[in-house]
């Protein structure tokens, strides 16, 4: 478990995966995710018993959050991970959802953020974590700026969406630049 500030992170469980199949197929949320095709329950399955051939580093993490301080109640809203680690370079790109819709907009994303780049830079000894996010994805770019990330470039006409290309945004932060949140 990485325990922060009403959120903590813990591994994913098969028990979950229904969540996933819902959370996926909505279009709301599959809008700012490279998805398209509708997933069933054996997709998820299959990924799920992948998960366990992945470093442990790499394994997706499930989000819990705990709304009300004083209740012992913790809610799963999504997941975020660590991907693509590179040990000599010790980069690692970083992805997230919540969802649970009802969880937007109340700096839960910051936070998961802000919590599983600290577990990177303090635990694994990471320099450097950067993300891609397109370029329509405002509420994502406001949060990831709010976690410290800084726009490093763009790759672009990257992603077809709603039968358009758009700009796939890189943005990058350095543990130099990370400081923890008072
Ligand atoms: C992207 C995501 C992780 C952000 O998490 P969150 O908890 O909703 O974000 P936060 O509340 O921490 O921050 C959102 C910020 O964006 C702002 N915002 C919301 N909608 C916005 C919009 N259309 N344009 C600009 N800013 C917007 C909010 O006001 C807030 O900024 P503020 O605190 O300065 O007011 C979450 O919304 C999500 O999972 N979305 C669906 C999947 C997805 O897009 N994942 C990211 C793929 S790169």
């Amino acid at each position: 478990m990485i325990l922060g500030e009403q959120i903590r992170l813990r591994a994913i469980e098969k028990e979950d995966l229904p969540k996933f199949v819902k959370w996926l197929n909505d279009p709301e949320i599959k809008h700012g995710l490279s998805m398209v095709m509708p997933l069933s329950l054996a997709d998820e399955e299959n990924w799920f018993e992948g998960l366990s051939k992945r470093h442990p580093c790499e394994r997706p993490l499930a989000i819990e959050v705990q709304p009300d301080p004083q209740a012992d109640e913790w809610i799963f809203i999504g997941n975020c991970s660590l991907s693509d680690i590179n040990w000599q370079n010790r980069s690692a790109e970083v992805g997230i959802f919540i969802g649970e819709k009802g969880y937007w907009n109340q700096g839960f994303g910051t936070n998961t953020m802000r919590l599983i780049i600290k577990h990177g830079f303090e635990n694994l000894n990471l320099h450097r974590v950067w993300l891609r996010v397109f370029e329509t994805n405002q509420r994502a770019m406001r949060s990831y700026e709010k976690a410290g990330f800084t726009q490093e470039g763009k790759f672009r006409q990257a992603q077809y969406l709603d039968g358009k290309y758009v700009d796939v945004m890189i943005m990058g932060m350095l543990k130099s630049e990370w400081q923890t949140p008072q």
